[in-house]
């Protein structure tokens, strides 16, 4: 399972980042979004001080402060080397899973993106909801028009009648569906949208044909009480270290 969960990930956020691999460590690095080390990091297998090497001076020739996820089955004594190096612990990555459910929701609120007007607004929606500074509007705009032409992946925004009050992205690899880019704008916070555009895509995600769903969360955030209450568990955890 944590192979399919690894595809996902690193499949989404490829969507974001260029993608390059070294050995069996992947890297994905987004000058753009540089301060930020979920759209810039390494992942994968790490297991030697070379690939460690590569992957900073691969950073440091764009500018970009590089992340580092230790998977939990990393052998390798990479905390130690990773301290060495002048990394140091930033959160941990938890990455959860539940069932799929393929009932078809009664009344749908989550409307798919299919067009720019729609895709206007999903970004409105997800820059307010994660704080996204303005530099990066226009690279959201460019990585998401090319979303739109992708058949594994939909943006969803969600409404409250005719009020868009929420942001998800389902991305479909093999049976598993990833959700990500959860957001409802802090205004509109603690009034159950959030459960309710998670249950709902927990169900479109069944009715087209995945068996499993996941996400991934930082500790930081503090959402794992939220998410278990959604029905998901924490299937590992990767500790996120910044340079
Ligand atoms: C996480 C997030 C989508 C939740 O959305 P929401 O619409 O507030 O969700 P709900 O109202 O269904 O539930 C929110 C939970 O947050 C807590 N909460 C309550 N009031 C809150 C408030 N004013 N602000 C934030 N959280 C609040 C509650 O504990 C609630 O949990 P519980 O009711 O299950 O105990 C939203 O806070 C958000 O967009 N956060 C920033 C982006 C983010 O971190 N996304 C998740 C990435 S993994």
């Amino acid at each position: 399972m944590k192979e399919l969960l690894e595809e996902n990930e690193n499949g989404f956020f490829s969507l974001w980042s260029d993608k390059e691999t070294y050995r069996r460590a992947i890297l994905l690095c987004n000058p753009v979004f540089h301060d930020d080390p979920l759209f810039n990091h390494a992942t994968g297998t790490l297991d030697s001080e070379d690939v460690i090497e590569f992957i900073i001076r691969y950073f440091d020739s764009r500018n970009v402060r590089p992340a580092i996820y230790a998977n939990p089955w990393n052998l390798f004594p990479l905390r130690e080397v990773l301290l060495g190096y002048g990394f140091r612990l930033w959160d941990e990555l938890f990455v959860e899973v539940r069932g799929a459910d393929p009932q078809s929701p009664t009344q749908s609120t989550l409307r798919p993106v299919e067009d720019t007007d729609a895709l206007r607004t999903w970004i409105e929606i997800y820059e307010s909801a994660f704080k996204i500074p303005s530099y990066w509007h226009r690279e959201i705009e460019v990585r998401t028009k090319t979303m739109l032409r992708r058949d594994d992946v939909t943006l969803f925004v969600k409404y409250a009648g005719e009020i868009p009050v929420g942001s998800l992205a389902a991305y479909f690899t093999g049976d598993l569906c990833g959700l990500y880019c959860i957001g409802t704008p802090p205004k509109y916070r603690g009034k159950g949208i959030g459960s309710s555009m998670i249950n709902e895509a927990v169900r479109v995600a069944g009715m087209r044909g995945a068996r499993a769903v996941c996400l991934q969360t930082l500790a930081s955030d503090k959402l794992t009480g939220f998410y278990e209450r959604l029905g998901f568990r924490v299937a590992y955890k990767k500790q996120v270290y910044l340079r």
